[in-house]
């Protein structure tokens, strides 16, 4: 084009200028329709990329009898009972495909389902209440581009009164409030995606703290391990105190941890922290490993005396 134009010295010149205008903003309209496919494409990766790390697809996806991906049914042992995880596919009766992104939103940050309905925070939106906007648009294209399954929901089997869904609004009025998140301006950028990789996304807290009586996070006690009250075994302290967290770690024993499963004592991962690193962590780029270990390394050590003689924990598969 600019050739064209400065090559117009005549009136033909010129005409022939004007015509190759005319031609090319043709194929700009079309540019501007494949743009807006390439918008879509891109947000559905980055759905995808968000759906790993935020590790949606271990809890609704039944992977032990080979259900579809997303189609739920996925057991959840708790100290309550257990809750299977429900399709969550855009198949308009089986899954969600009738829902509004609205819907979504109030579902996945607030808890409340599109009837009014108060989740149980085994789904954890108590973590997911931070996700931006826009990485829940891009979740939900995500969400759109996944097979439809016909997986037929299951009740879960709970003990009463925790089977009373309604008193959960009163849980919630107590140990939960919505908030999106906030960086730390006084932090690095790299920090600041770890805390958001770590806090909302990877959810970390919502194993690797204990809870109360009522199965809400102690948050004064965040990532100083837990003890599953299932089947007893300890989910390790992952602060960095040098006796019983991992403050003898550095960044790199961080990252290849989260990457390959492997400890800095070549020990492999095992339970559930290796379904987090086989379906969650190992999907990251280096650069989001690297910033969950900045933000990990960051964090005040807490001394926790019980994981002091740190056992192996080989079988905590579906309990948390
Ligand atoms: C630790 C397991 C777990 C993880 C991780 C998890 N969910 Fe869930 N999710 C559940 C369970 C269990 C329920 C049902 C809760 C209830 O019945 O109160 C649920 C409910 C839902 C619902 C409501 C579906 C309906 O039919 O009402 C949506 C939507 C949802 N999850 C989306 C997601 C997304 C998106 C992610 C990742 C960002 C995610 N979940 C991660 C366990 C999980
Ligand atoms: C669903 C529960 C769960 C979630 C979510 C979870 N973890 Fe774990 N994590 C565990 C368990 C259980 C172990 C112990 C595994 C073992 O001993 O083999 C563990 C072990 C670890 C260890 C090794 C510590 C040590 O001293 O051996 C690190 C580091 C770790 N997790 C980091 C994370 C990070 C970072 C996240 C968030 C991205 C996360 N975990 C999310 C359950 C979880």
């Amino acid at each position: 084009m600019g050739a064209v134009i400065s090559l117009s010295h005549s009136v033909n010149f010129q005409l022939l200028g004007v015509l190759c205008f005319l031609f090319t903003t043709v194929p700009d309209g079309t540019v501007a329709s494949s743009d807006e496919a390439n918008r879509a494409a891109s947000s559905v990766s980055k759905g995808r990329y968000l759906l790993h790390a935020s590790n949606c697809i271990s809890c609704h996806t039944d992977f032990k009898n080979s259900g579809p991906l997303l189609g739920g049914g996925r057991a959840i042992v708790t100290e309550f009972g257990t809750f299977f995880s429900p399709n969550i596919t855009s198949d308009p009766v089986y899954g969600i495909g009738k829902w509004t992104f609205k819907d979504f939103e109030s579902a996945v940050t607030k808890g409340v389902s599109p009837q009014g309905h108060h989740y149980y925070p085994v789904f954890p939106y108590t973590s997911y209440t931070g996700i931006t906007t826009a990485d829940l648009r891009d979740l939900w294209s995500y969400l759109q581009s996944v097979p439809q399954s016909s997986a037929l929901n299951r009740s879960h089997q709970i003990r009463f009164p925790f089977s009373f869904r309604p008193a959960l609004l009163l849980w919630k009025k107590i140990f939960f409030s919505p908030m999106k998140f906030q960086s730390n301006p006084e932090e690095s950028e790299d920090w600041n995606r770890g805390f958001y990789l770590v806090a909302t996304l990877g959810h970390c807290r919502e194993c690797h703290t204990p809870r109360n009586l009522f199965g809400a996070v102690k948050t004064k006690d965040a990532y100083s391990g837990a003890k599953s009250k299932v089947t007893d075994e300890k989910i390790p302290n992952i602060t960095p105190d040098l006796e019983s967290g991992i403050g003898t770690w550095n960044k790199e024993d961080i990252t290849w941890f989260l990457e390959t499963g492997f400890l800095p004592d070549g020990d492999v991962a095992g339970g559930i922290m290796a379904e987090v690193i086989e379906q969650s962590t190992s999907f990251l780029t280096p650069n989001d490993r690297n910033s969950i270990a900045i933000f990990l390394n960051s964090l005040s050590p807490v001394h926790n005396p019980s994981f002091i003689e740190q056992s192996n924990i080989d079988s905590a598969e579906e309990n948390w």
